[in-house]
Formats: C-alpha cells, structure tokens, sequence
C-alpha cells in the first residue's frame, strides 16, 4: 500500500507540478488517541503538555489525542505500556497524512478549474478553499445575490489580509442577528468550510431562514494563519496567528487572547505555546475587529456560534469557571435539541455543556467575551467531527458535516426567531 502510494504520490506530484508540503515536525510524526483512569495516568500526560514534541489536539475527561514527533514517539509508547495506558495509533503518519491530502486538493482544484463555476468564484466544496478562494467565493455571492448578499470588511490582519463578514440581509429595520465565525485556528480547515457550505445551503435552498433574521459571516477569523496551513513551505498544523512575539516562536492562539478572565486558566505564558495567550489581552489584530464589529451592533446580536475543530462538542460558557451562566438551563436545551437535529441527520453524536464541564477549563475566548462582554445571550462554540483524522478530516466529509450541521443552525434560528 505504501509503496504504491508513494508511486502515485511520486506520479501526481510530477504531473501537477507543485511542491507539496513537507514539514521536517511531521515526518513520522503520529497521532495517538490515549484513555486514561487514574489520577496518576493524568498527571502522568500532564508531564507532556509543554514538551515541544507533543501537540495535545483534544482532550477530555478520558481520553487524549496528541500529536507526537517521531523522536520521541518510541519512548512514549513504552511509557504508556509500562503503566497500562491503552491507546490507539489514530494516524501512523502525519506526513503522509498531509502529502495525501495535499494531492486530493489539487486534483479537485484542477478538476474545478476548467469549469465555469470555478471562473465565477463559485466553490464546489469538494476541497478546502484557500484564503482567496474564500474571498472570491464571497465575491461571487454578493454579485449572484446582490439584495441579500454585502460584503463588509472589518480591517486587515497582522499580515494585511483584508477580513471579510458576509451580511445577508432581506431588508428591514431591527431584525434579530446570528453572528457565526470560523477559522480562528488555522489548521481547523472544516470550520470555515462549513460555515460556507451552510452559507449555500441558506441562500440556494433556505430562504426562510433569510426572512427574519441578519445573518453576519466571518469564515476566516485568522487569515494569516490560515493562508499558513495552505501554503507549500509551511506547516499543516499551525493552529495560532501569525504576529511577532518578540521570541523566536510566532503566533498567538487567538482563543486565549479575549479580554475575559485573560491569563486565569488554560493558557500559557510562552510564546512557544499553542496557547499562548499573548502579551496582553486583544494583542491580535484580527481579534480587535471582530470585538469592533460585534461591540458596534450589540444590541442587534442574538447569538454568537464559533466554529472550530474536532471532537464533536456544542460548547457553552463558561470555560474559565466551573460556575455556570445564569441562562444555563436556557443554553442546555438548546443545545440538546441542535445535538439531537444533528443526530437525527447523520447520526453524528455531539457532547453538550459548559466548556469547562465538557471540555477543558481556558480562558480568554471568544464565547464567554461574547456573552459576559458583548451581552449575547446565547453564545456557542462548535467542535466539528474530526472523523479518525482531526482537523487533516478529507475534504469529502464537507458536505455532510456541512448538512448535518446546518440541522443545528436551524434549530438556532427557530429559537431566536420565536424569542426575539
Ligand atoms: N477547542 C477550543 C479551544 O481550545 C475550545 C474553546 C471552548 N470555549 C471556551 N470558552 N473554553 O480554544
Ligand atoms: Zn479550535
């Protein structure tokens, strides 16, 4: 299968012409799903969290997934053994991982090319668009839907990418608005792609969900870091943005860097760290717009959805506190009823809570800024499904992620429209 593979890679890599990304940290890297029981076992993988050879991507009550470069990957393994640690190998090489994605997305790039979808910017969504992709696509639907479809542009990020949020607006004076965002981690490519497949599905087949509601759409809260992930010379699996911190290692994560319980828990003062919460809160350019933006029309604002990647979580503040919100029983259901919808669609299960009951305890993000700071009631963060590949889940998954999804979405609207 490997050499076979190679051969192809080897084949389509010629054909296409293209250097493919290869990253000297990915090279036999793998990725390890890890259970664990006793307190011991967890402070054990504790020991871990700021070894720069491990990436912990997920963790729970139970489980960890984590990334581990190939030199130190052996004598993890015999470590995990020696104290009875079940794990599973989820991915054998991330390299390898990345090299087959790299090429799936430029035959389904080529393939697209010659069509005249592609020239009017439309998106076929069976690859992961790149930055300017995204912004032809948001193009292409302000000039095929000029009376629902505007363009706003919040600023520039760190590297000068211009920051675009969809509106989409039937008209009309003080109607309710859902603000979603996507991409503020880079490597999290489904989150913007689904964020614009469901933008699609709204205005191809979903009208009614136009009627009532103002519909704000920023795919790609990180531009930079994003345009990173895509590019041939970089790394997959950058998660942060791109700024100088003033150390050797770039980039702030921006889900640490909000101005709500900054630095109190989950988050690193290294700038080496994937959590690095900055040098202060609002450090990041990109952060600071969507604050402007949101702050600018808070009253008008009914729910707040950030998307991410992966683990299957509908997330709810807080996540710096084990306290819950005043609304929690309002939030709790529903997010009870968007899992369900999803499940009913595709049978995906999803998690549901606060995120520091559900997940892990951080802070300084964007949902508790957006309910404590921004008064938005309902404010939810997605964790996509990362399949048994994390945020490297195929490009074909788009699509059904993206449907199931928008189950989701319009239980949210139903809610909003019938409150508000
Ligand atoms: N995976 C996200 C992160 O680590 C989860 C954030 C959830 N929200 C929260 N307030 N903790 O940034
Ligand atoms: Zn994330």
């Amino acid at each position: 299968m490997r050499v076979l593979f190679l051969f192809a890679t080897i084949l389509v890599a010629a054909v296409l012409a293209v250097d493919q990304q290869t990253h000297p940290s990915m090279q036999g890297m793998q990725s390890l799903s890890i259970s664990y029981e006793t307190p011991e076992q967890f402070s054990l993988l504790k020991n871990y969290v700021d070894d720069p050879g491990f990436d912990f991507v997920r963790s729970t009550n139970d489980l960890v997934d984590v990334l581990v470069t190939a030199d130190k990957i052996e004598e993890f393994k015999q470590l995990l053994e020696e104290h009875r640690m079940n794990y599973t190998v989820m991915i054998e090489d991330v390299q390898q991982l990345v090299t087959e994605e790299y090429i799936t997305q430029e035959v389904e790039r080529r393939l697209q090319a010659g069509t005249q979808d592609y020239a009017s910017g439309r998106l076929s969504f069976t690859y992961y668009p790149n930055y300017k992709e995204v912004n032809e696509y948001l193009t292409y639907l302000t000039q095929t839907y000029k009376n629902i479809a505007s363009l706003i542009t919040i600023g520039n990020s760190y590297e000068g990418r211009s920051m675009k949020v969809l509106k989409l607006s039937t008209g009309g004076a003080n109607k309710p608005a859902i603000f979603i965002d996507a991409g503020i981690h880079a490597r999290e490519w489904i989150a913007p792609a689904t964020a614009l497949y469901m933008v699609d599905l709204m205005l191809q087949s979903h009208r009614d969900l136009l009627s009532k509601v103002d519909w704000y759409v920023l795919p790609v809260l990180n531009p930079d870091g994003y345009e990173y992930t895509h590019s041939s010379s970089a790394n997959r699996l950058w998660r942060k943005t791109r700024s100088n911190t003033g150390s050797t290692c770039r980039g702030v994560d921006g889900n640490r860097n909000y101005d709500m319980q900054w630095m109190t828990i989950g988050a690193s003062s290294d700038p080496c760290s994937d959590t690095y919460a900055g040098p202060k809160p609002f450090s990041e350019v990109e952060n600071q717009h969507l604050r402007d933006f949101i702050l600018a029309r808070k009253g008008q604002i009914k729910a707040y959805l950030t998307f991410h990647s992966y683990g299957q979580y509908i997330l709810y503040p807080w996540g710096w506190t084990s306290n819950v919100p005043a609304n929690e029983p309002e939030l709790r259901n529903l997010a009870i009823q968007c899992a369900q919808a999803i499940a009913k669609s595709r049978r995906t299960r999803y998690t549901y809570g606060t995120s520091y009951n559900a997940l892990y305890p951080n802070s300084g993000c964007s949902d508790d800024w957006a309910m404590d700071k921004a008064g938005i009631k309902l404010s939810f963060t997605y964790e996509l499904p990362g399949g048994n590949y994390g945020d490297l889940l195929p490009a074909s998954e788009i699509k059904p992620v993206g449907i199931e999804t928008f189950e989701a979405l319009k239980v949210t609207h139903q809610y909003v429209t019938s409150k508000y």
